[in-house]
């Protein structure tokens, strides 16, 4: 038997009404704060990705879906959503238009990673990105906005804030750290070592217990911020806990891609194991510049949507349209033509076999149909049809011509 590859779920049945009501709920709210849908190529160039998310990220390095295409082409499925939207703002030429954009996406993200619980090969994110606002109440917005989101499901979360600053107050504190990890380098980890030489900030980031311990005493960032970034990060606090969004600052908290600067923030869920992160994201200002386009400011989150499945409350079941079936076979040909035309309006599931009444209530329950609709050779030779409201539990028989 052929299976699906490692780390690559089918997304059915009850997972499936999860997925479509969380696309449903966060494209409701996006559509709300002003962000149009965008739609961007699974596959793309792989220098997007290595200039946008960073050669020595382990995204880049270790985990992409790469190969070369037919054309000779360096390809690679897209490992998230970011790059590609960036890409298209470039290309069709919007940043040189200037004004505000605002884009929400979702689709499969793509990942050579290790499965385990919430971490898969290929995943699917919702995603927004907003180009032209400089202002840190663009960040505030769009953590509200996911805040929204989750709230609208039911789901719980802590949210964790820091600053990355820019690029006048990151490179001396760069250094700074790069010292410091010199001075203990005795003790921490190869990986570590090796992040000094490609990008010393991902040290803040190592899982390394004993590495974890040396870094608390590690110089943070951000008490090393410019006057403007430290504007911001208390501009952006202030928003925050002017519209009761808790947070909690985490120096360390660095980010797997190496775009961001100023905000960046996580979204985390305590309920899900070790894979915690149910969304990120941040501000990107140099990323438009980076992929050749003009300085435009951006800022965006992506939300990873199995991560939360498991945790969304579904609505009240509401039963929904018709069920309609045949009790005697030579009912099945009307049965048919009134399922074709209530369809232009309804919602209807339809058995093609003669059944009994039983039978065909218990699928009508399971099909969670409002209405159960049968036909029989007696409603054939009266021009009837028996209809039972499985919701108010009421039943009658109705004129075809009525139905
Ligand atoms: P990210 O933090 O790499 O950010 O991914 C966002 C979310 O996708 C994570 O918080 C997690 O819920 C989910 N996720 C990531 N990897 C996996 C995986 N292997 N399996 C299951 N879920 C996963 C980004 O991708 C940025 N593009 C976000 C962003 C948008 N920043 C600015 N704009």
């Amino acid at each position: 038997m052929i299976k699906s590859l490692r780390g690559m779920n089918d997304i059915m049945s009850e997972d499936y009404q999860r997925f479509t009501h969380f696309i449903e709920t966060a494209t409701s709210i996006a559509k709300r704060y002003g962000y149009h849908f965008i739609e961007t190529p699974l596959l793309e160039e792989t220098a997007l990705f290595k200039r946008s998310v960073g050669d020595s990220s382990d995204i880049v390095s270790k985990e992409m879906y790469q190969f070369i295409d037919k054309g000779d082409n360096d390809v690679c499925l897209r490992p998230e959503g970011t790059a590609g939207v960036v890409r298209a703002f470039v290309q069709k030429k919007l940043d040189k238009a200037g004004g505000i954009h605002r884009f929400f996406y979702h689709g499969p993200m793509f990942r050579y990673e290790r499965p385990q619980k919430g971490r898969l090969r290929e995943f699917h994110q919702f995603g927004v990105e907003s180009f032209g606002v400089e202002s840190v109440y663009e960040d505030a917005s769009i953590i509200m906005m996911v805040s929204d989101i989750l709230n609208a499901l039911g789901i719980g979360y802590r949210l964790q804030l820091n600053s990355l600053g820019c690029s006048e107050c990151m490179p001396p504190y760069r250094q700074n750290l790069v010292n410091f990890v010199k001075s203990v380098k005795d003790r921490v980890c190869e990986d570590c070592i090796r992040r000094l030489e490609t990008n010393p900030i991902r040290v803040l980031d190592c899982k390394n217990p004993t590495c974890q311990t040396i870094y608390r005493d590690a110089p943070k960032l951000i008490s090393s911020l410019c006057k403007n970034c430290d504007d911001d990060f208390t501009t952006l606090k202030k928003i925050l806990k002017d519209n009761d969004i808790n947070y909690e600052i985490d120096t360390n908290l660095v980010r797997g891609l190496d775009y961001y600067s100023k905000t960046a923030f996580e979204f985390v869920s305590d309920n899900i194991g070790s894979q915690s992160a149910i969304a990120g994201g941040g501000r990107y200002d140099r990323l438009v510049e980076f992929l050749d386009g003009k300085a435009t400011p951006a800022v965006g989150f992506a939300i990873g949507i199995e991560r939360l499945l498991e945790l969304i409350e579904m609505p009240q079941n509401q039963r929904e349209g018709y069920y309609m079936g045949a009790l005697d076979e030579e009912a099945i040909d009307l049965v048919v033509k009134l399922t074709q035309s209530k369809r232009k309006t309804h919602k209807v599931t339809l058995d093609y076999k003669a059944k009994n009444l039983q039978k065909h209530l218990k699928a009508a329950d399971k099909a969670d149909a409002k209405f159960c609709c049968v036909i029989g050779s007696n409603e054939l030779n009266n021009d009837t049809i028996w209809v039972k409201n499985l919701q108010e539990k009421t039943e009658e028989i109705i004129k075809i011509e009525d139905f």
